[in-house]
């Protein structure tokens, strides 16, 4: 855990094809395919059952634990890029819990969790009955452990799109969430455009996780969100994130003042 800090180079932008054709072949590369297996296989003896720690207990989720040779190995043994998705970030745990407490925000909705990592804020929306859920994350190992994770909460495989879909055509999602996805300034600018774009185009919802960053605090974005809720970290969360103790849920629209309307 330490070292993934050092992982503080996030990936570049890819090309978007199309998002809804990419799905069913990604889906099926992911889970048939030779390196889809070897991917899973590599998940299994890396990472443990974890989870009961967080802010969402009864969401169980395939990461790494202090018990995983991960946690401590040096960055560049490991075999895929950096692996953001195998550690359940406190922004994604706040948005997790406010779905999960408030199952009318996804109930019939279509989902899109952008930089779902491990997949739990899109699993969460899944339980709370949203309709449809795409997880977005543009390491395809996420989207290997996105489909074990569904297995372990007992879901059906959720759509997985490996493509970046920032600065693409915005799609009708009715609800887009963003857990933990402020660290970064030229892709928090980047996403801010495309959320407007997405708002604007199809008067999609847009909920953020953040458990103040600095970055997050000090983007331009903060004075058109509104706080749904804030929770307290658990102990064990906090030691792994430095003295972080709290985590909101933020609703954005540009035009918006109260959080009323979601
Ligand atoms: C800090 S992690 C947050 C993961 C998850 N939302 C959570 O809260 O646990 C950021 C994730 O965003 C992914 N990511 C980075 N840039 C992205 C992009 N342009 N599009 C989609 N995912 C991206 C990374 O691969 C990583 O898994």
């Amino acid at each position: 855990m330490l070292r993934l800090l050092k992982y503080q180079k996030y990936a570049s932008v890819k090309t978007l094809v199309s998002v809804f054709k990419l799905t069913n072949r990604q889906r099926c590369f992911l889970s048939s395919s030779k390196s889809g297996e070897y991917i899973r296989r590599f998940i299994l003896e890396n990472t443990e059952i974890a989870g009961e720690h967080s802010l969402t207990p009864e969401v169980r989720l395939r990461i790494f634990t202090p018990r995983c040779r991960f946690w401590r190995e040096r960055p560049e043994l490991w075999p895929f890029d950096d692996p953001y998705w195998a550690i359940y970030w406190p922004g994604g745990q706040a948005l997790s819990r406010y779905l999960l407490d408030h199952p009318g925000v996804c109930q019939g909705r279509s989902v899109l969790d952008l930089g779902s990592g491990c997949g739990a804020s899109a699993i969460a929306a899944k339980l709370s009955g949203a309709a449809h859920v795409v997880a977005n994350d543009i390491d395809s190992v996420a989207a290997v452990a996105t489909l074990m994770n569904c297995e372990l909460n007992g879901l059906e495989p959720l759509a997985c799109v490996t493509d970046s879909i920032i600065g693409s055509e915005p799609h009708g999602f009715d609800l887009i969430l963003l857990g933990d996805m402020f660290y970064d300034e030229a892709l928090a600018a980047s996403l801010h455009s495309w959320l407007d774009r997405c708002i604007k185009t199809h008067g999609t919802k847009v909920l953020i996780g953040d458990p103040g960053r600095a970055q997050f605090q000090e983007h331009g974005i903060r004075r058109f969100l509104h706080q749904l809720a804030q929770y307290e970290l658990p102990e064990s969360i906090r030691e792994e994130n430095y003295g972080l103790t709290c985590s909101s849920v933020w609703y954005y629209n540009p035009e918006l003042t109260t959080g009323e309307d979601l």
